[in-house]
């Protein structure tokens, strides 16, 4: 127990101590800050879901919103999916505790222009059964056409894209989220993305992005513009979520 007290300081304190009671100074690499980042397999995809039910599906801003599992027992199949089928993309990263215990989930996929097809993203919202989940999917829709990133960088093929990010609770404010983000980077230019983006819907991952350095706003969507046929906004997240910022960064 006291390895595991130690270890776990350590993600907050530049010092680790060792099972010989030995002080070692962290060196200044994200992954010597007691936790490790690793990409995950589809060998991964129930535990990164297990973790997602616990935090994100309960605490991301839209989810928030419209009480995705506020029901007692309730799932979102649709979201579930919606991670596990950009697994397989090989971009998905997990950060995990020395004692191999996941504290974050980047799930990451990948889209070229060839792919990146209107009709059919229309056409997954209008399909989606749970009325919950449908409005997360239509402002991710919305935001995807708006954005119109192929249209804005002709140049650019492809792109790796950071779709769900999740930090445990208790582990939050350590620079994780934006550990994960880089390394997402690096592993998207090393694959040979030309493009690395993020549709950031709560105000923590746009801080996060915009203090990484490198990266530029190309596209803003206030709650408050995103209205249903009466003219109500769909979403009014707690403060300070008040937009979805869309990042890039250029892999060339
Ligand atoms: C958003 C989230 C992933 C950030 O994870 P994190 O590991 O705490 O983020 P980081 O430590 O890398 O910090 C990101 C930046 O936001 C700031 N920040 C993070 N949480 C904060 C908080 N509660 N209050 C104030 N600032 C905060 C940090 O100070 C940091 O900026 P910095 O450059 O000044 O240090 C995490 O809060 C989370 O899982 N939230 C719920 C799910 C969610 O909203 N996901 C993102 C959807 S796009």
């Amino acid at each position: 127990m006291e390895t595991i007290n130690s270890e776990i300081k350590s993600l907050s304190s530049p010092f680790i101590v060792n099972d010989k009671k030995e002080l070692l100074v962290q060196k200044g690499k994200m992954e010597d800050k007691g936790y490790r980042i690793v990409t995950m397999t589809e060998r991964d995809t129930n535990d990164a879901i297990m973790f997602l039910r616990k935090f994100f599906f309960h605490d991301e801003p839209l989810n928030v919103c419209v009480g995705l599992l506020d029901e007692p027992g309730s799932t979102c199949q649709e979201l579930e999916d919606y991670c596990s089928i950009s697994i397989p993309d090989g971009l998905s990263l997990k950060a995990v505790s020395p004692t191999d215990e996941i504290i974050a989930v980047c799930i990451n996929g990948s889209l070229t222009r060839e792919n990146n097809k209107v009709d059919a993203m229309i056409e997954e919202v209008n399909s989606c059964k749970n009325q919950k989940f449908k409005k997360i999917l239509n402002l991710i829709t919305s935001v995807n056409i708006q954005s119109d990133i192929f249209g804005q960088f002709p140049k650019i093929n492809s792109m790796a894209e950071v779709r769900v990010l999740s930090v445990d609770d208790a582990y939050r404010g350590k620079g994780i989220a934006k550990a994960c983000i880089e390394r997402t980077r690096v592993l998207a230019k090393e694959k040979g993305y030309d493009l690395l983006k993020l549709d950031c819907t709560s105000h923590y991952s746009a801080l996060a992005v915009s203090s990484l350095g490198g990266y530029s706003c190309v596209y803003t969507l206030n709650y408050s513009d995103h209205v249903d046929e009466d003219g109500k906004p769909v979403f009014v997240p707690e403060l300070p979520h008040s937009c979805v910022k869309t990042f890039v960064c250029s892999l060339k």
